[in-house]
C-alpha cells in the first residue's frame, strides 16, 4: 500500500510535467482529485489494510492528497501552465472593461428610497397604463371637472390612458392592504406637453402615502421637513403654501430656499429665492373611501414630487431632455 502511494505520487509528478494548458490541468484534476479519482480509490483501499497499519498508511495518504491539492492551488502551477500556452503573455496588462454607471434618475430614486426607508416607508409600484377610474375618478376628480385639464392626458381609448401622475398607486395600495400603510411609490408618468428644456412628455414622480389612526398635518410637515433636510441639507429653509388638489384637503405646495443662489435670485428660482419641490396634503375622505378605508376611522397624508427636477437641482442639469437621450457623454458624468 505504501508502495502504491509512492507510485501514484510519482505518476502525478510526471503527468504534471505534460500539462499544456487549462484543459489538461482540468483533466489532471479529474484524474486525481475527483470523487472517483486515483486518490479517492486509494482511500477506498484503506479499509483492506490491517488495523495496526491503518494509522500510518492513512497518514501518508493524507499527505499525498495535501501534496496534490497544494500543487493545484499554488500560483506556480497556474503560472507554469499559462507560460506554456502559446499566445499568452502574462506580463501584459489586461484588457480594460468599460464599467457603466447608474442613470442619474436611478441614483436619485435610490437615495429617496433610502431616506424614506429610514422613516419607515416601504415601496410600492403600479402600472404605467392606467384606467380613467384610478387616475382620476377614485382620486376625487369629478367627471368633466376642469381639474382634469391640469394634466394633459394621453388617452389610449376612452377609459384607458397613460397615467399622468403616480397618485393612482395610492388607490391600488389601499385596495390591496389594510391600514396602517406607509409607502413611497416611484415611477414614470406621461403628459401631453410640448417637449422643451423644462418639460417633457415623460417624466418620473415619487408619491408618498401614510394612513393610520389619527394621522395629522403636523406629521405631514415633520416628515417632509425631515426629508428636505436630509436630501437638500440641514441649512435649507422651507415654507408650505396652500394650493388645490382634488385628492387632498387641505393641500399644500412645499418650497425650499434656493440653495443655488442662497436666495439672492437666479434663473433656476426665477429670481424669487424659492423652489417648489412637491405637492402634498391630507388624503381626501372620498379617496380613502375609494381605497376601501373608513374615513371616520382613518386619516392620512400624501405627497408627490417630480424626480427629474430633484436631480436637476442637485446636479445642476439645465435641460430635462438630456435624461432621455442616452448620450454617453452625459450619462458618464454621474
Ligand atoms: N399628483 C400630484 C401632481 O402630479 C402631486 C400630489 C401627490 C399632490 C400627492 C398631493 C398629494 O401634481
Amino acid at each position: 500500500m505504501v508502495e502504491k502511494i509512492r507510485q501514484i505520487k510519482e505518476q502525478f509528478e510526471a503527468d504534471l510535467k505534460g500539462v499544456q494548458g487549462p484543459a489538461d490541468l482540468e483533466a489532471l484534476r479529474v484524474k486525481y482529485l475527483s470523487r472517483k479519482g486515483l486518490v479517492a480509490q486509494l482511500f477506498e483501499q484503506l479499509k483492506a489494510v490491517a488495523p495496526p497499519d491503518r494509522p500510518s498508511v492513512g497518514r501518508s495518504l493524507n499527505e499525498l492528497r495535501a501534496f496534490v491539492q497544494n500543487l493545484f492551488d499554488s500560483k506556480n502551477v497556474t503560472a507554469a501552465v499559462d507560460s506554456r500556452v502559446p499566445g499568452i503573455d502574462r506580463s501584459l496588462p489586461g484588457r480594460p472593461r468599460p464599467l457603466g454607471t447608474k442613470h442619474p434618475l436611478t441614483q436619485t430614486i435610490g437615495e429617496l428610497k433610502r431616506i424614506f426607508a429610514g422613516m419607515g416607508f416601504g415601496v410600492a409600484v403600479g402600472p404605467d397604463i392606467e384606467d380613467e377610474y384610478h387616475n382620476f375618478t377614485a382620486l376625487n376628480f369629478p367627471p368633466e371637472h376642469p381639474a382634469r385639464d391640469m394634466q394633459d392626458t394621453f388617452f389610449i381609448s376612452k377609459n384607458i390612458l397613460l397615467r399622468t401622475h403616480t397618485s393612482p398607486v395610492q388607490i391600488r395600495v389601499m385596495k390591496s392592504q389594510k391600514p396602517p400603510v406607509r409607502v413611497i411609490m416611484p415611477g414614470r408618468v406621461y403628459r401631453n406637453e410640448a417637449v422643451s428644456a423644462r418639460s417633457h412628455v415623460l417624466f418620473h414622480q415619487l408619491e408618498g402615502l401614510y394612513v393610520d389612526r389619527h394621522v395629522t398635518m403636523s406629521e405631514l410637515k415633520g416628515t417632509l421637513v425631515s426629508f428636505a433636510h436630509q436630501y437638500y441639507g440641514s441649512s435649507v429653509k422651507y415654507k408650505f403654501r396652500p394650493t388645490f388638489f382634488p385628492f387632498t384637503e387641505p393641500s399644500a405646495d412645499m418650497y425650499i430656499s434656493c440653495f443655488l443662489c442662497n436666495q439672492k435670485g437666479c434663473a433656476i428660482c426665477k429670481y424669487n429665492g424659492w423652489l417648489e419641490i412637491l405637492g402634498s396634503g391630507m388624503v381626501h375622505p372620498n379617496v380613502l373611501k375609494h381605497g376601501g378605508y373608513d374615513p371616520e376611522r382613518y386619516s392620512g397624508f400624501a405627497f408627490g414630487m417630480g424626480i427629474e427636477r430633484m436631480a436637476l437641482l442637485r446636479y445642476g442639469i439645465d435641460d430635462i431632455r438630456l435624461y432621455f437621450e442616452n448620450d454617453i457623454r452625459f450619462l458618464k458624468q454621474f
